[in-house]
């Protein structure tokens, strides 16, 4: 596994829509791998491919505090949704920046494995949020284009993250 470049803010591979993933091969595990070992490392809770360079449907997602329970999705859908929440929000690719994004409560996605098995996944508050974040990542959209407003950076100290 290898730590690969979080692409930042203002980089236009951040706005592209990613193709299907079509081949389940040693190349797609690899990168979900290293996908999941830049996630932690950055202490963030999801990564979609487009954020490391790669324009494919592919996110991972971990919301365990451990650090220890990796979702891979490989061409996610959302295909239910219900509630909504508002909370702050923020991005491995727009460090230091957050906003205020309201989110379903509750989203149920459909998937593949890293071997193209199908599989249905549900989510609530926190990995709903992460669901609809990461998703959005593999369509060109970023938090900052969906978010009711930013926090300014009086807020941001007072998060105190
Ligand atoms: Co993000």
């Amino acid at each position: 596994m290898a730590i690969r470049n979080i692409v930042k803010d203002g980089d236009e591979i951040l706005t592209k829509k990613c193709r299907p993933v079509t081949k389940f091969d040693r190349k797609l595990h690899v990168l979900l791998d290293d996908m999941a070992e830049t996630m932690h490392r950055a202490n963030g809770v999801g990564l979609a491919a487009p954020q490391v360079g790669i324009l494919r449907r592919a996110v991972v997602i971990d919301v365990s505090p451990e650090q220890n329970d990796v979702l891979e999705l490989v061409n996610p859908q959302i295909i239910a949704y219900s509630g909504t929440q508002e909370g702050n929000e923020g991005c491995l690719s727009f460090p230091g920046q957050w906003g205020i994004v309201k989110r379903p409560n509750y989203v149920k996605v459909r998937a593949q494995d890293r071997f193209g098995e199908e599989f249905e996944i549900e989510g609530k508050e926190l990995l709903a949020r992460a669901f609809c974040h990461e998703i959005d990542h593999l369509n060109g959209v970023v938090f900052k284009e969906v978010c009711e407003r930013m926090l300014t950076r009086k807020e941001i100290e007072e998060m105190n993250v």
